[in-house]
């Protein structure tokens, strides 16, 4: 019985914005849901700022962006009222200048244990076809609402931050203009990834010199960075690296899965880190990881999932070394002599990417 007039109360604080009626025994809990149609909803769609040489960005036809949506996702993605003990936010881990990675091999979560693998840049992130370096969120919308529970990241349950955000006057606003919502009620961790979601595909980054240069017409490589680009982008071969191969332009990363020969195994089953494997269940995706994007390199060290490499030399020097046996090592590593010019020159290339003004967007910045 209780339930039940618990039940009608709540529907009466709904339609009257009241609480209970005068028949109605006393209610013990107390009632959290009220109504939003009283504050504003006009949806405006936010128009993604992309570069002409990039394709059209992909939305799900389930989570068209607004300004609303966007603006709320930032809100949500700077804000520590995700983590348990409201300590950490998204961009603790993922921070703007660092080009959205935090420049550590393993990232303490908020009881300072570190995550298994190295924090990655959210650059250019709507166009990827799978999240996490092992793929296993196939969405963006569904990669969000794992970090919240991750009792290594921010250790929440989704029922107690879903309370938080029903009780906090902004993110009622906030729902309310971004989604169209008619109550607290409905303000759910679905709707908080969406406006993530919608949020980090704004995170964008294709004005670097290398941009510049290639698609603009504005400026001119140095001869020490035209050489790189040539090695970067020549089919791979026992002289040539081949780097395009696997980090394809413009993008500079692939929605592959593969191994580039860092971890060594005599067996498919000898990898410190299964990477696609554990998630595909396929021995032969053993040791394979998703080809990362390159942009904004010079700020996202230390370099693989684990973060063995502190530097581009290191990377380079494991390239041009043809990496280490294991069943799954991709045929296209096959190392290459590589001279002390042809480094540099490699090196000079690779910091053509840098896009300093997607590192400092004030609409990506955090909102205060
Ligand atoms: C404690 C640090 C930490 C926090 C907090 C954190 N992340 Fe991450 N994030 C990581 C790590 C580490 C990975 C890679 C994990 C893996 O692949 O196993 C990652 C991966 C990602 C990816 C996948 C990127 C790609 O290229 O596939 C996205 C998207 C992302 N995080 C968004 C978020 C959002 C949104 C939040 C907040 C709700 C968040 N992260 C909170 C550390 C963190
Ligand atoms: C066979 C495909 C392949 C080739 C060829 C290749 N890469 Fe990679 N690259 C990958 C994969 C896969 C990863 C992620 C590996 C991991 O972390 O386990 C990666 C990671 C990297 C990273 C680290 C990125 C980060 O965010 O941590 C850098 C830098 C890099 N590659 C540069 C290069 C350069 C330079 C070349 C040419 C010399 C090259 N790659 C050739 C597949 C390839």
């Amino acid at each position: 019985m209780q339930l039940r007039h618990l039940f009608i109360g709540l529907i009466a604080s709904i339609a009257f914005g009241a609480c209970g009626t005068d028949d109605a025994p006393p209610i013990e809990e107390p009632i959290t849901i009220r109504s939003l149609t009283n504050l504003p909803y006009a949806p405006e769609a936010y128009t993604y700022k992309i570069p002409d040489h990039f394709q059209e960005l992909p939305q799900p036809d389930s989570n068209i962006a607004t300004v609303a949506g966007v603006e709320l996702g930032r809100r949500l993605f700077y804000d520590p009222i995700l983590s348990r003990d409201s300590s950490i936010s998204c961009a603790s881990c993922h921070l703007p200048a660092s080009g959205f990675t935090d420049q550590l091999a393993s990232s303490p979560g908020i009881i300072g244990e570190k995550t298994l693998r190295s924090s990655m840049s959210l650059a250019n992130i709507a166009y990827q076809s799978s999240y996490f370096w092992d793929g296993r969120s196939a969405t963006l919308e569904e990669q969000s609402l794992h970090p919240v529970e991750d009792p290594i990241e921010m250790d929440a349950t989704w029922p107690e931050i879903e309370d938080r955000l029903r009780n906090s006057e902004k993110y009622n606003a906030g729902f309310r203009a971004a989604f169209g919502i008619e109550n607290t009620g409905e303000i759910d961790r679905y709707l908080a990834a969406k406006a993530i979601a919608q949020f980090e595909r704004a995170i964008i980054s294709g004005n670097s010199r290398y941009d510049q240069i290639t698609f603009e017409l504005n400026g001119f490589f140095t001869q020490l960075e035209e050489d790189g680009r040539e090695l970067f982008f020549t089919e791979p071969s026992l002289d040539h690296p081949g780097c395009a191969h696997c980090h394809n332009a413009p993008l500079f990363a692939d929605n592959r899965f593969l191994n580039n020969g860092i971890d060594s195994s005599e067996t498919l089953e000898g990898f410190s880190d299964l990477g696609r494997g554990a998630i595909s269940g396929n021995p032969f995706d053993n040791g394979k990881f998703r080809s990362p994007s390159l942009r904004n390199i010079e700020v996202t060290g230390p370099y693989m999932h684990d973060g063995r490499f502190e530097t581009l030399d290191e990377v380079l020097d494991h390239y041009a070394s043809g990496g280490h046996y294991s069943p799954t090592i991709d045929p296209q590593v096959t190392g290459f002599p590589l001279s002390d010019y042809e480094r540099e020159a490699m090196k000079a290339f690779l910091l053509t990417l840098t896009d300093t003004a997607s590192l400092t967007i004030p609409e990506l910045s955090d909102p205060g």
